[in-house]
C-alpha cells in the first residue's frame, strides 16, 4: 500500500548493494547503444575490449561519484547537528549507513521495541546520515505529533514514490503546507463524520453480498478485496464492482503493485536523496517512476471523466463543486478522487486479522455471538445502527485493532522547525516515527499484551487506539472505514462459524505470526472456513441479498438526499 511507505520497509541490509548494480545494467544498456553489432551479429575482440573498458571505467567513475556524494552529504550532516543538546538515544550504528544494518528486514518493529526497552520512549534510529526519531509511548506521541501538529506534521521525503511515482500529488506523502491543505480540503470533505454516516445504504448493500459470496465460497481475502474496492470505487465514480474483476479496478490493483514494486526496489535513495541529482541514466528510477506516473495520470482521468458523465451524485462532481477546488488543476483533481480508493485497501487488510484471531479465538467469537444473539435475534442482520447496544463485539473489534497492527511502525511524519522535548534535541527535517508496535503491545496499558482479550477494552474503555495513526496527518477515512469495519464483523460474526479449514481430514494450522513484512502487515495468505450457523441464518442472508436495492443509481442518489 503506498500511502504507508516508511522507513522500515526499506530492505536495510540489501539496500546499500543496489544502486552499484543498477548503474552496471545502465552502462551495460548505454555501452550497448554506442558500440555493438546489430542483434545476430558476432561482437569483435577489439569491440569486445573496447566495452569491456568503457564498463569498468564507468562503473568506477560512477561508484566513485556516489560514494563523494554520500561522504559530502555525510560531513555536512554532522556539520549541521552540532547543537548544545543531544539527539534522543540509540544505538551506536556505523558511519553513513547507521543502523541500517542492525534492523533486520523481518518485524524490524520488534528490534524498535527492544531499543525502547533499553534506551526510552524516544530514540534516535538512522537509516543512513540522516536521524529519525521512534516514539514508543502514547504519552510522547500525544504531546509531539498531537499537541505540537503545527510542526509536527510534515513527511519525510519520499524520492521514489512521492517525487517521481506521484510526481508530487499523493496527499499523503504531501509536506504540510498549502497544497497538503488544498487536497485535504477536499478529502475532508466527503470523508468526515456526518459525510461517512449517509454512506450507509452502499456499506449496507455491499455488506450483504460479501455475506452472501461466503455461503459459497472461503476465499475470503477476495470477498473483502470487492467490498472494498466496489465501496470506494461507487462513491468515487459511481460504478459498482460486482464480480471482482472489473475492467479499471483490476488495471488499478496491476498498477498498485508494479508501483510497490518500484518502492521496494529502490530503498538507498530515499536513505540518501541526494542521489536523485545524478543525470537520469545513472538513476534509472526516475524514468521507471514517470512511466508509473503517466499510467496513473491515464488511469485517473479516465476514471474522472466517466465518473462526471454519470447521472448520479458522487465524489468526484462533488470534488468538482467545491469552491476549494477552483484553482486545482484538472489533472491534480483526479489524483485526490483516485488515490482514495488505494487507501482504502486497508480495510481488507484489518478484516483478515479478524479471521485469523477468529479462528483462533473461539471463546471471544462464542461471546460475541451469544451477545448477538441476545441483541439482534436470529430472524434479522445487524446493522449500525445496534451497535452502542453490543459492547462486547464493539470490544472484540478493538481488539483485532490492536492485536496486530496493520501498520506497525506507522506513517512517517517530519518536523518542520528545530524543537527540543525531555532535555533533547529534534532537529528540523527530521523523521519522526510511531512505532505501533511498541505503543498497542504496552505492557503497561495491556496486561497480557500479546493475548487476544477483548473484555480489556470492557474493563478498561479509555485506553487509547493508534490505528488511524496521530495528529493533523490522522487518517482521514476512518469514520468510513471504521463504519465498514464494524458493520462486516458484527454481520459476519451474526452469520458464520468461522473455524479451521480442513482438506481430506488434515486440518491448515495457522501461524499467529506469519505476517507480511513492509510498511503495512497483514496475514500471510492462510484458509479458514465460513459455516452459515443455521438454517434460519442462511435464510436471512439469502432474503437480505436479494431484496436489497442494487442500482448504484438509486443508491447514490439517496446518499446525496440525506
Ligand atoms: C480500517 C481502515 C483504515 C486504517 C486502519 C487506516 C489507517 C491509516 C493510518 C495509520 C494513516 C497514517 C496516519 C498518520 O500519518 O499518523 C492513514 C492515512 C490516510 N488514510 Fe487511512 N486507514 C483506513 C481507511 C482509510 C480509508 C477508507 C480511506 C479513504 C477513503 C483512507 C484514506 C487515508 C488518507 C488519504 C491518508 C493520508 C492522510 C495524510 O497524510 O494527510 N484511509 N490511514
Amino acid at each position: 500500500m503506498i500511502q504507508y511507505v516508511f522507513m522500515s520497509c526499506m530492505g536495510p541490509v540489501d539496500a546499500i548493494y543496489l544502486i552499484p548494480h543498477v548503474v552496471v545494467e545502465e552502462h551495460v544498456v548505454h555501452a550497448a547503444n554506442l558500440s555493438l553489432p546489430p542483434p545476430g551479429k558476432p561482437i569483435s575482440s577489439s569491440q569486445s575490449r573496447t566495452c569491456r573498458a568503457m564498463f569498468v571505467q564507468g562503473k568506477t567513475a560512477a561508484l566513485l561519484a556516489i560514494f563523494a556524494i554520500l561522504a559530502a552529504a555525510y560531513v555536512l550532516r554532522l556539520r549541521r547537528s552540532s547543537s548544545r543538546l543531544p539527539l534522543p538515544p540509540g544505538p551506536r550504528g556505523l558511519p553513513l549507513i547507521g543502523n541500517l544494518r542492525q534492523i533486520p528486514s523481518v518485524n524490524p518493529w520488534r528490534t524498535l521495541r527492544a531499543w525502547h526497552l533499553a534506551y526510552g520512549p524516544i530514540i534516535t534510529v538512522r537509516y543512513g546520515p540522516n536521524p529519525t526519531i521512534v516514539l514508543g509511548s502514547y504519552a510522547v506521541t500525544r504531546e509531539l505529533l498531537e499537541k505540537r501538529g503545527s510542526i509536527y506534521s510534515s513527511r519525510p521525503r519520499m524520492v521514489v514514490v512521492g517525487d517521481h511515482v506521484y510526481g508530487g500529488r499523493l496527499t499523503s506523502l504531501l509536506p504540510y503546507g498549502a497544497r497538503w491543505r488544498a487536497q485535504h480540503r477536499v478529502q475532508a470533505s466527503f470523508l468526515n463524520v456526518r459525510a461517512a454516516q449517509k454512506y450507509h445504504p452502499l456499506q449496507d448493500v455491499e455488506s450483504k453480498q460479501l455475506l452472501w459470496e461466503l455461503l459459497d465460497s472461503n476465499d475470503f481475502p477476495a470477498v473483502f478485496t470487492r467490498y472494498s474496492a466496489s465501496l470506494i470505487f461507487a462513491l468515487a465514480y459511481g460504478t459498482r464492482i460486482t464480480d471482482g474483476a472489473i475492467g479499471e479496478s483490476a488495471d488499478f490493483t496491476r498498477l498498485m503493485e508494479d508501483i510497490l514494486r518500484e518502492v521496494d526496489g529502490n530503498p538507498i535513495v530515499d536513505a540518501f536523496p541526494i542521489l536523485d541529482c545524478l543525470p537520469r541514466f545513472l538513476a534509472p528510477w526516475k524514468t521507471r517512476g514517470s512511466r508509473l506516473y503517466r499510467r496513473q495520470v491515464q488511469t485517473f482521468e479516465k476514471n474522472m471523466e466517466d465518473a462526471l458523465k454519470t447521472s448520479a451524485w458522487n465524489w468526484t462532481k462533488a470534488a468538482f463543486n467545491l469552491k476549494d477546488a477552483k484553482h486545482l488543476e484538472r489533472e491534480e483533481m483526479s489524483f485526490i478522487v483516485g488515490v482514495l480508493h488505494e487507501a482504502a485497501h486497508t480495510v481488507p487488510m484489518v478484516l483478515e486479522v479478524f479471521v485469523m484471531a477468529s479462528v483462533l479465538h473461539q471463546d471471544a467469537v462464542r461471546q460475541a455471538q451469544e451477545e448477538l444473539d441476545a441483541v439482534v435475534g436470529p430472524g434479522r442482520l445487524p446493522t449500525l445502527n445496534d451497535m452502542p447496544d453490543l459492547p462486547y463485539v464493539n470490544a472484540f473489534i478493538r481488539e483485532v485493532f490492536r492485536w496486530r497492527p496493520i501498520t506497525p511502525g506507522g506513517m512517517p511524519h517530519a518536523v518542520i522547525q528545530d524543537d527540543e522535548y525531555m532535555g533533547y534535541r529534534i532537529p528540523k527535517g527530521a523523521t519522526v516515527v510511531v512505532n505501533h508496535w511498541s505503543l498497542d503491545l504496552d505492557g503497561e496499558l495491556f496486561d497480557d499484551p500479546l493475548e487476544f482479550k477483548p473484555e480489556r477494552w470492557i474493563t478498561n474503555p479509555d485506553v487509547p487506539e493508534s490505528v488511524f495513526g496521530f495528529g493533523r496527518r490522522i487518517c482521514p477515512g476512518r469514520h468510513v472505514g471504521r463504519n465498514s469495519v464494524l458493520l462486516i464483523i458484527a454481520r459476519m460474526l451474526w452469520s458464520y462459524h468461522i473455524g479451521h479449514n480442513y482438506e481430506n481430514g488434515k486440518k491448515h494450522e495457522i501461524d499467529p505470526w506469519d505476517m507480511t513484512q513492509g510498511p503495512d502487515s497483514r496475514p500471510m495468505p492462510f484458509k479458514a472456513s465460513f459455516r452459515i450457523r443455521s438454517p434460519e441464518h442462511r435464510e436471512v442472508v439469502e432474503r437480505e441479498w436479494l431484496d436489497s436495492e442494487k442500482d448504484v443509481d438509486v443508491l447514490l442518489e439517496q446518499i446525496a438526499s440525506l
